[in-house]
């Protein structure tokens, strides 16, 4: 009873449901991955580009595509004091970083323009593992080229990001979506094809035979999936552009030695690609999600009233990579660096050490203390718990004397020092420890 009484304010409730706190060690690996990303986009010489995350809902609309399901299914429109606003919450990057490549004159930047982002994207999926309502991605952007190397450089990222993250056999499906002119007609040939077997296809898909016949290759639901296998492939239908543009992106790929696998069913889940698709897998195993996605898509510029610019691009869920790292025991050095922790007995020793604690700290050493614990005891456990390498303690007859014990967390060892020698003696520790 006594501790309901206590409790005078009720419990708020959970994080939304698809979404998620990080915290500790799984925060740690994100921000490990998101430095490597960032390095890695400095090295291919990408400019770092930062979009809303929210956009006019029209962008999405007309650029992802009506009839997605990301779209219709699974974007969050904005409403505010009841109102319907013409804004959504981006389901992805690719349009907003599209929007602002022309609304800031990027064309006539030297060309091509090689952008770099990182940032949250809202989709309203079912939640499950590895299906978030709030992602996070990384991305990268080609604007304004149609060479097919631009490709190759561009899943050579990819697959080079996932590599550094510690995944440990990553690899790419590669396929092609055709173009203008010869994605009509393939489509024709499909939609003969499925519609012999209309009675049979799933209700998502007895939608999709109209409009998106592809989308039904990508249909998860095993009856269509069976169907789906005796399909025209895409590949034996591309035109003659088409086909030369996919043999000289796999010469590219080959030569930047990518691991990729053709896959003539690959069928993304959004409208504006043209030719190249491809996505990251964490090894050839056939039934995990996707680690990334991306492809050319050389007509949204114009579609959003720019100059005609042929573009590349990529996204990486970074949820999904640091669950494949989790799950599949990959390197994952995720823990919290603590050099020193302080352990303080008596009035005159707190003074002695604040002194200490703020040279440590501005001397580039993580310093921790527990004041509001009081015994030798209770400290040098706390000490233990964060995992520190050397506790530094003083007490009354230290402080007395002006002097500080160091001791070894791991060995035990323990050296009584002048306390204006304990930053110099702790550097050469710490080096002599980093360098074994
Ligand atoms: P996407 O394939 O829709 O492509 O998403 C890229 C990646 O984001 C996926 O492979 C997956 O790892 C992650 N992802 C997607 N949805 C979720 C979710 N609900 N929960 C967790 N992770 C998710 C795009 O977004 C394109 N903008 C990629 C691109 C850039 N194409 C050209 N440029």
């Amino acid at each position: 009873m006594a501790d309901n009484q206590s409790h005078t304010h009720e419990l708020i409730g959970s994080a939304p449901r698809g979404t998620r706190d990080l915290y500790g060690a799984t925060l740690l690996l994100r921000h490990r991955l998101l430095n490597l990303f960032w390095n890695q986009a400095e090295q291919f010489g990408l400019i770092p580009i930062q979009t809303p995350s929210f956009e006019q809902k029209v962008l999405f609309l007309k650029g992802v595509g009506e009839e997605t399901d990301i779209v219709q299914k699974e974007m969050y429109d904005l409403t505010s004091h009841g109102e319907e606003l013409d804004l959504a919450l981006r389901p992805e990057g690719t349009a907003g970083v599209v929007r602002a490549y022309i609304e800031h004159g990027m064309a006539s930047w030297p060309q091509p323009v090689r952008l770099a982002y990182a940032g949250t994207m809202f989709r309203h999926e079912r939640p499950q593992r590895g299906r978030y309502r709030e992602l996070s991605q990384v991305g990268v952007e080609i604007l304004g080229s149609s060479n097919p190397s631009s490709e190759a450089t561009v899943m050579f990222f990819m697959w080079l990001f996932a590599k550094r993250a510690g995944i440990l056999e990553p690899m790419i499906k590669l396929g092609s979506t055709g173009d203008a002119e010869c994605r009509p007609k393939y489509e024709k040939k499909l939609q003969h094809y499925f519609r012999e077997f209309a009675g049979e296809l799933c209700s998502d898909c007895t939608r999709r035979l109209e409009n998106r016949p592809m989308r039904i290759l990508d249909c998860k639901n095993p009856r269509c999936q069976k169907i789906a296998e005796k399909a025209p492939s895409v590949l034996d239908n591309l035109c003659k552009n088409c086909e030369q543009h996919f043999k000289e992106v796999i010469e590219a790929a080959d030569l930047l030695a990518v691991p990729y696998e053709i896959d003539a069913r690959l069928a993304r889940g959004l409208d504006y690609y043209t030719r190249t698709v491809f996505e990251l897998f964490h090894s050839s195993a056939k039934e995990a999600l996707a680690l990334g996605g991306g492809g050319r898509y050389d007509g949204l510029v114009e579609l959003y009233g720019g100059q005609k610019t042929p573009a590349i691009g990529m996204a990486i869920g970074i949820d999904r990579l640091e669950e494949a790292l989790q799950s599949g025991g990959a390197a994952t050095e995720t823990k919290q660096r603590i050099d020193v922790f302080l352990v303080i007995v008596g009035e005159l020793a707190k003074q002695k050490a604040l002194q200490l604690y703020t040279i440590l700290i501005q001397e580039d050493l993580s310093v921790v203390m527990a004041p509001d614990k009081e015994s030798l005891r209770s400290q040098l456990k706390a000490a233990d718990q964060a995992g520190a390498s050397q506790a530094v303690i003083i007490g009354q007859q230290e402080a007395n004397g002006g002097q500080a014990i160091v001791r070894d967390m791991e060995t035990g060892k323990q050296e009584t020092m002048d306390l204006l020698a304990v930053p110099e003696y702790l550097h050469a520790r710490l080096g002599h420890i980093s360098a074994e």
